[in-house]
């Protein structure tokens, strides 16, 4: 098998609080090779962006880390802060929900792709301007948009801005935390579309955060599926929509099919006060006594992961038959 590009193992993040420690990642794992997207999914405060933030090595000072985050050869959690950054934009870039918070008020979109492009390679003022030419004609934004600042530009060509600077360096790991959530629907058609598109281009992997299972469908090879800072499913695209696996997975895809009278009971635990058992024991309809005592551990069947007692590896026929008959 080929070395995957990125390789997150046994990944612990924990940030101490003046209310406790918070454990935000608990031991979560995956990979992302060559060319390939990986789509994480779960409800909100369950550690989808910290875990993406710990990728680009951009956690606050009071975050704990530990485990292997794995990029081709290197450790990065063994790299020094320096080290690091040479990781940042030139191999792996990341895009965010809003794009205003990343970008500067005061200077022009053209500028801002140029600077992202000069600061990782050897060219003249003259050439980074041109290359922000080519990169804003790539991302669909008209040439008069050029000199605009931020606030003249709508959030979705604001968004397009945000994608040119983070390919402004060509990286090979692209990291995207919501970028369409604060987009109206036409517009986050077009700006996944333009992803897609770039994605293929330039064959980057990517790491894909949302809530929308459309999304997941259209643009996923692999979901990982997180709850309460634990990676409880781990499968192919095609295993999670047409065999879902694990009982939070199943839960998720009949909120999302639009089943009204079966939102997904209870909350998700605060992380504040780990739960015994499996975190999500106390939502779940398959509980059983073991799953309050025990928690349970990852196991790997026909190439899909889960932390499930119930999981044997044959998921088809029960479950899909709980999704038709729930809908
Ligand atoms: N800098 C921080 N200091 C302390 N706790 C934090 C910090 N950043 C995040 N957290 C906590 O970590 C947990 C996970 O947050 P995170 O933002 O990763 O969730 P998420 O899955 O991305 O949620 P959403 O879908 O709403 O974006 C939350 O309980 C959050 O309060
Ligand atoms: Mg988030």
């Amino acid at each position: 098998m080929r070395k995957p590009l990125l390789e997150v193992k046994d990944l612990q993040i924990k940030f101490e609080t003046k209310r406790g420690t918070i454990a935000v990642s608990d031991g979560v794992s995956f990979a992302i090779g060559e060319n390939e997207t990986l789509c994480l999914v779960g409800e909100s405060g369950c550690g989808k962006s910290v875990v993406a933030v710990s990728i680009m090595g951009l956690l606050p000072a009071h975050a704990r880390v530990a485990g292997e985050i794995r990029y081709r050869e290197a450790d990065l959690l063994q790299c020094s802060p320096g080290e690091w950054s040479r990781f940042r934009g030139r191999e792996i870039a990341m895009i965010f929900e809003q794009p205003m918070s990343c970008l500067n008020p005061v200077i022009s979109a053209g500028r801002q792709i140029a600077e992202a492009y000069a600061a990782n390679n050897r060219c003249s003022k003259r050439e980074a301007l041109a290359e922000a030419r080519r990169k804003l004609d790539e991302v669909g934004i008209p040439e008069n948009c050029f000199v605009k600042f931020p606030h003249e530009l709508s959030g979705g060509m604001q968004q397009r801005v945000m994608i040119a600077i983070a390919l402004a360096c060509r990286p090979n790991l692209l990291i995207a935390d919501e970028p369409t959530a604060a987009l109206d629907v036409t517009v986050q058609c077009q700006i996944l579309e333009l992803l897609h598109c770039l994605k293929d281009r330039y064959r980057m992997s990517m790491l894909l955060i949302t809530h929308d299972l459309g999304v997941v469908a259209e643009m996923a090879d692999t979901v990982g599926v997180m709850y309460a800072g634990t990676m409880m499913e781990l499968s192919g695209v095609e295993d999670f929509f047409y065999r879902p696996g694990h009982p939070y997975s199943r839960a998720l895809m009949n909120v999302v099919a639009g089943n009204a009278l079966s939102p997904i009971r209870g909350s998700v635990p605060h992380l504040l006060e780990p739960v015994p058992g499996c975190p999500f024991h106390a939502r779940c309809v398959d509980a059983v006594e073991q799953c309050r005592r025990a928690r349970p551990q990852p196991r790997i069947v026909n190439g899909r992961m889960e932390r499930c007692h119930h999981f044997t590896g044959d998921n088809s026929g029960r479950q899909l038959d709980q999704m038709v008959s729930s809908r």
